[in-house]
């Protein structure tokens, strides 16, 4: 009954006014931008009927003190900054609202009772960084303008699903506030904050005067990103370049929500500085020209939510030769950039690489430790590019092989020949650059001597003699003489064993005739049976 007669009361004097000409405005709103004690206030209203010629005037009144505090016109804007030189005091119950007047007509807004000290707004919370990871997305945020403690709204949401949210509270002290969330699902989500004011509690018991900050925009949470795939293009120049082309891969289109960033380095150390390149997401190539030596490659992509961790590509040297001339005569003319390494194995390039700008190959050969072998690299710098002119193995002082070749072993023996096989002698113990392979094969008093080249790893003995034991023994010979023999034994098999080709075609001309034969026989008695059963027959 109440209600009806109160709503009745509110159309008639809203249709009154309305005829009189004064449409009053929204009650206002009023706000600080923090809890500092020194912030000045901020009212607002909406206009009901924006065309009019209307100024607006701003009333407070202290309702405890039964006294206006202030009344100020603000033209025809719908805001209004109060200072806190007009208000004195804050922390007691005010009555606000706005007056209207349109030509010689007044109309006022509804009244707001409020206690202006616990009318905090706070600006709308800014994502500074985000990180997923984990099924955790880590979140850092602004602090408030007072840096105090503030409670948060966060709303997440998959796409086209209804808004989840969460409640929180940060602390005082530190210098960024933060949140964990957890997001399991493989997928994006969409995330909101808002905050408001902690405010004292013994002043502002009513909850519903709390006010909260602008919701942040919205912001997209792509899934965490993965390593990209690297495909290296390498194309050897003949001019001591290399033509290095990356492509790599896409990410998913989760995962590049808001944009994808790829950082990446290249180093072909030591000769030349690393050359590092941040690009943006569309190209995913990158084109360089390196020199003969290895090179590094690094690659990291990043999105909003983190980085995936560095992907590591080595681009071996070009192929360590195993023997070549001396190093050609270079110009003074051009910076250089020696370098150079143990190669113990022949292939594998150490963890420890010289380089020098100064020093020439002459300056380094007998430096190097003794029957070791080291490769070097000569660079140099044509057109603002390195380019290797030279490299090759080379040793301070070459020494005999220290070991002969390993699992020597006896194949494909017969009557008259047999074949030899070997393992090469590992770099290390070739102790300088292997010539060849002495063979020596001795049996029934006679010694002979074969020079197979370094390369080779077997050898076919032939002219043997049928039964006889022979002995085998192999050696490696460099520059400084002949390496240990590795020896092995066998007997060549009696002529006897095996039947001749003209043997063979007789023995197999006999088994067919044999078979005709018996094959023959059969069918025809075969026959003759069968006349027998026919003339039987009436
Ligand atoms: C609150 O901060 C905003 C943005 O910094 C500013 O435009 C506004 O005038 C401030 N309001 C008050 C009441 O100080
Ligand atoms: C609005 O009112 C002011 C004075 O109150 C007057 O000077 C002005 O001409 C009026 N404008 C219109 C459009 O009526
Ligand atoms: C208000 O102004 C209108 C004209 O704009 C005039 O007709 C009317 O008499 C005035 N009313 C009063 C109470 O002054
Ligand atoms: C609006 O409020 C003021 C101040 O309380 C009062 O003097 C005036 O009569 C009111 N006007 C209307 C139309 O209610
Ligand atoms: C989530 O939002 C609803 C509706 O706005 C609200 O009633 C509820 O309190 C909120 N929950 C939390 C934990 O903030
Ligand atoms: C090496 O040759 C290629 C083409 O053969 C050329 O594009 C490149 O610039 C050359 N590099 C240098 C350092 O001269
Ligand atoms: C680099 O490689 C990609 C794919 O392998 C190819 O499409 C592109 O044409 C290459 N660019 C050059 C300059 O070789
Ligand atoms: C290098 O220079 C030296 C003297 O400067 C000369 O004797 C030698 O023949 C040159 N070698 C080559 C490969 O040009
Ligand atoms: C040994 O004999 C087999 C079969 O007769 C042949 O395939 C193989 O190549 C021979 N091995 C050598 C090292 O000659
Ligand atoms: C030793 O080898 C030579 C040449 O192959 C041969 O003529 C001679 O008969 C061999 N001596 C013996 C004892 O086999
Ligand atoms: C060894 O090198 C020679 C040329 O120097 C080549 O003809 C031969 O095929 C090589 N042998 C092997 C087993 O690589
Ligand atoms: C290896 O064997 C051959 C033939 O038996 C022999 O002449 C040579 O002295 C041996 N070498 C070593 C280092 O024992």
């Amino acid at each position: 009954m109440g209600i009806r007669v109160a709503v009745l009361l509110l159309v008639v004097s809203v249709s009154l006014t309305e005829a009189a000409g004064c449409i009053p405005t929204t009650s206002p709103w009023c706000y600080k931008n923090s809890t500092l004690p020194e912030e000045d206030f901020m009212c607002k209203w909406d206009k009901r009927n924006p065309k009019e010629n209307q100024t607006h005037t701003l009333f407070i009144w202290d309702s405890e003190k039964k006294s206006l505090i202030m009344c100020a016109n603000s033209g025809d804007h719908s805001e209004r900054y109060i200072f806190l030189e007009e208000l004195g005091i804050t922390s007691r119950n005010m009555d606000i609202w706005v007056q209207t007047q349109v030509g010689n007509l007044t109309c006022n807004s509804s009244k707001i009772s409020v206690i202006l000290e616990c009318l905090v707004k706070y600006s709308a919370p800014q994502i500074t960084r985000m990180k997923r990871s984990a099924g955790t997305l880590s979140l850092k945020l602004d602090k408030p303008k007072d840096s105090k403690s503030v409670k948060y709204e966060i709303r997440w949401r998959e796409r086209s699903s209804e808004w989840q949210n969460a409640t929180f509270e940060t602390e005082d002290s530190t210098s960024q506030d933060s949140y964990k969330l957890h997001l399991q699902k493989q997928t994006i989500y969409h995330i909101q904050l808002r905050r408001q004011a902690k405010l004292q509690p013994h002043l502002c018991k009513d909850s519903l005067q709390t006010l909260w900050s602008d919701w942040s925009p919205v912001v997209d949470v792509p899934l965490e990103i993965s390593l990209p795939l690297v495909r290296p293009l390498v194309e050897q120049w003949t001019n001591g370049t290399r033509h290095i082309n990356l492509t790599w891969d896409e990410p998913s289109a989760e995962e590049s929500v808001g944009g994808v960033w790829y950082k990446l380095s290249v180093n072909v150390w030591p000769c030349e500085k690393p050359k590092r390149k941040e690009k943006p997401t569309l190209d995913r190539t990158y084109k360089t020209s390196i020199t003969y030596s290895e090179a590094r490659i690094s690659i990291i992509a990043t999105n909003k939510v983190g980085s995936s961790p560095p992907r590591e590509i080595i681009i071996p040297a070009v192929k360590h030769l195993s023997n070549c001339d001396k190093p050609s005569n270079i110009t003074q003319d051009y910076q250089t950039c020696l370098e150079w390494y143990k190669l113990e194995n022949g292939e594998t390039r150490p963890s420890t690489v010289n380089s020098s700008g100064k020093k020439s190959f002459k300056d380094i050969e007998k430096g190097v430790e003794k029957f070791v072998r080291h490769y070097y690299f000569l660079h140099i710098m044509r057109k603002k590019h390195l380019q290797t002119v030279d490299m090759c193995p080379f040793y301070s002082e070459q020494g005999a092989p220290i070991k002969g070749p390993g699992n020597v072993n006896i194949s494909n023996v017969t009557h008259e020949s047999s074949v030899v096989s070997w393992l090469s002698i590992p770099v290390a113990e070739q102790r300088g650059f292997l010539l060849h392979y002495l063979i020596w094969i001795s049996g029934q008093g006679n010694t002979t001597l074969h020079e197979v080249q370094a390369n080779e790893t077997s050898f076919k003995i032939k002219n043997l003699h049928p039964g006889t034991s022979y002995t085998v023994s192999i050696a490696g010979e460099t520059m400084a003489g002949k390496g240990p023999n590795s020896t092995v034994n066998f007997e060549t098999h009696s002529e006897e064993m095996g039947l001749s080709r003209q043997d063979q075609t007789i023995l197999i001309v006999c088994v067919v005739a044999l078979l005709c034969t018996i094959i023959c026989s059969v069918a025809v008695r075969r026959g003759n049976r069968r006349n027998r059963y026919i003339s039987a027959a009436p």
